[in-house]
């Protein structure tokens, strides 16, 4: 006979873009069983189709549940806690999930918590590491957002910048599309970084100079648009000169320096300015080896990185549970009223005060 788990049991549903995905944690927070699909239907187009994503959703989140369950030893009705992806997201991947949640956690009588998805890349690294708990500087950095904030504790956290266009996981993608390379481009970036040479060509640094002090309102603002149309030129160029496909790895490792510096220098003032030299970075661009590298290098041996494995990275359920379970304990359950937001505002956030 096994062990009953530790309670309460919690289910994380994950829908907001292509990745469906369910977890479930034990009451110790322990992963018990976990599920990521990816949805492939949108290789062909070169990013994520929103209509596409939903109808997906809608078609697997049964079996994906029902098989992060099993692999878990642990039935619907017994789960204690519910909790889904309420946003930002694409809208009609969302609702797939809060809907589902939803209905679940109606049928079986059990709380059900909206959980943002941001707020859960921030529980990723402590699925994995104990010690990755606030007070920490926090990178996020995916596909749809790029936050730099200071959490002080768990639910307590100061906006420090944000982006004020693309998203850094935006910039990688479209950057990969530029090089021709597949869809999602972060991976693909990378890999034909490590074979280029950064210093061929110089990149701009948007928002970032060297004389700007923690009043100026860029201090800690990012924008990767100037970036991605600075390659575009580069590529056009090189394409002119009938040498892009032989310095097609230079470019994107001349995108990933740039990239990474912006993102590191930002963390590092951050670092400076709060004194705290615990830094966690999360969401999908955390995956990438050089942004890591640079964060612990400039971090130096006296700083702390955290960060999850690449599969924790990326959207999942488990940083869902595991989010869920921290709000659950607030005693902030969700009601008939809940629902899917593309822009939900994230719980607990305070803008900074020069
Ligand atoms: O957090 P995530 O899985 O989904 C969103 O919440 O958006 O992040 C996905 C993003 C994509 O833009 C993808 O290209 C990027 O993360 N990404 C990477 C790497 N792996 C994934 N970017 C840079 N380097 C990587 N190794
Ligand atoms: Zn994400």
């Amino acid at each position: 006979m096994t062990a009953v788990p530790p309670r309460p049991l919690v289910l994380g549903v994950e829908t907001s873009c292509d990745e469906t995905s369910a977890a479930v944690l034990d009451g110790r927070n322990r992963l018990l069983g976990h599920v990521i699909l990816s949805q492939d239907v949108h290789e062909v187009f070169g990013g994520v189709v929103p209509e596409l994503a939903a109808r997906a959703h809608l078609r697997k989140l049964d079996a994906v549940v029902d098989e992060a369950l099993t692999r878990s030893g642990v039935t619907l009705g017994e789960v204690d806690v519910l909790g889904a992806t309420a946003g930002p997201g694409l809208i009609g991947a969302l609702l797939v999930g809060v809907c589902w949640t939803k209905a679940a956690a109606y049928a079986l009588g059990k709380p059900m918590i909206a959980v943002h998805h941001m707020e859960a890349h921030l529980f990723g690294p402590v699925l994995e590491d104990a010690e990755a708990e606030p007070p920490f500087v926090a990178l996020l950095v995916s596909g749809g957002h790029t936050l730099l904030l200071h959490a002080e504790s768990w639910g307590r956290y100061t906006l420090l910048g944000e982006t004020r266009d693309d998203a850094a996981g935006e910039a990688f993608d479209k950057v990969a599309k530029l090089l021709g390379l597949p869809y999602p481009g972060g991976p693909h970036v990378e890999r034909a970084a490590r074979e280029g040479d950064s210093r061929k060509h110089r990149l701009p640094r948007p928002m970032l100079r060297r004389n700007q002090t923690p009043d100026s309102p860029d201090y800690y603002a990012f924008s990767f648009s100037g970036l991605k149309t600075a390659v575009v030129e580069l590529v056009r160029a090189l394409e002119e000169q009938g040498t892009f496909a032989a310095e097609r790895n230079d470019v994107a490792a001349a995108f990933q320096a740039a990239a990474v510096d912006v993102l590191a220098s930002k963390t590092m003032r951050a670092v400076e300015e709060t004194g705290c030299r615990r830094v966690l970075v999360g969401g999908g661009v955390s995956a990438n080896g050089a942004l890591r590298e640079e964060l612990a290098r400039r971090l130096g041996a006296d700083g702390r990185l955290f960060h999850a494995s690449a599969r924790l990275s990326l959207d999942n359920g488990a940083m869902v549970a595991r989010a869920a379970r921290f709000r659950y304990d607030l005693g902030e359950v969700s009601g008939a009223e809940a629902t899917a937001m593309a822009d939900m505002p994230f719980p607990g956030l305070h803008r900074r005060t020069a």
